[in-house]
């Protein structure tokens, strides 16, 4: 067995001979999940009166799919619907590859970044792999299936903000900013799924040789959807922040601050 060769690195947490500012992008990951932890933890157990408007035509989407008014399920006053499905994102984030890669490096500090000395609590930690409670990353692909069901339903979602109920009762069709804000975000979501390496895998990824027929094309899928990988990260936080924006645009309507404009086609 070869002897590990050591790289010559410095002792001193953040000690470096880089001369860029390679805290920089740590940092602002770091806060930016902070944030959004905080800011998810206090709509959804402090802030969490005004959810939807037009009586459900548009829902904010830290709530979406509101599985309770949906499937009109007797509940106590407390729980809501993100109480009910946020599990299923933040088990589906919480087990991201490009996540795993965020945490491990800002909050753990293992490493702190490329040739950058980490502190020295963490050299005794270390990183260990996939093993005890990270053993639970492995659950990935499953919740791969569980996101698809809930980016379906938020497609669903869009298509019901474009549907306004008339003071007679009669429906009509139409699109306003509340449809847009929506179609963007369930757009970003769907790159984001559509980009994640487990699902790279369920086309093509687990067949030995890709030649004519279906093999043939699910080889030709599986080159599309890695090009797609390659922006993962940028899917990641583009889709995270367009949830927030989207939450903040209904609560604004909801609570009579701003106007959602809408043109009715039909
Ligand atoms: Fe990031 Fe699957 S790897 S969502």
């Amino acid at each position: 067995m070869s002897d590990a060769i050591k790289l010559p690195m410095k002792k001193g947490f953040g000690i470096t001979d880089r001369i860029d500012k390679w805290w920089n992008k740590p940092f602002w990951m770091g806060f930016g999940l902070s944030l959004a932890l905080v800011y998810t933890a206090l709509r959804v157990l402090v802030w969490n009166g005004e959810i939807h408007y037009d009586n459900h035509r548009v829902t904010s989407p830290i709530f979406s799919p509101d599985v309770i008014h949906i499937f009109d399920l007797q509940t106590p006053n407390w729980l809501n619907s993100a109480l009910l499905i946020l599990w299923i994102p933040f088990g589906f984030r919480g087990t991201c590859y490009y996540m795993r890669k965020v945490y491990h490096r800002v909050f753990f500090q293992n490493p702190t970044a490329c040739v950058v000395a980490k502190p020295k609590i963490s050299y005794k930690v270390d990183y260990k792999g996939e093993k005890g409670l990270f053993i639970l990353n492995n659950i990935h692909r499953y919740m791969l299936y569980l996101a698809i069901i809930i980016l379906s339903m938020k497609i669903y979602d869009v298509y019901h903000t474009m549907w306004f109920q008339g003071d007679n009762g009669v429906e009509s069709f139409g699109i306003s900013i509340g449809t847009l804000v929506l179609a963007i975000e369930s757009m970003l979501l769907f790159m984001y799924v559509a980009s994640c390496h487990a699902f790279r895998h369920l086309f093509g990824g687990g067949m030995n040789q890709w030649r004519n027929g279906i093999s043939g094309i699910f080889g030709k899928l599986h080159i599309k959807i890695s090009n797609l990988n390659i922006e993962h990260a940028f899917w990641f936080w583009t889709s995270l922040v367009m949830v927030f924006l989207g939450d903040l645009f209904v609560w604004a309507v909801a609570e009579g601050i701003i106007n959602d404009i809408h043109w009715i086609i039909i």
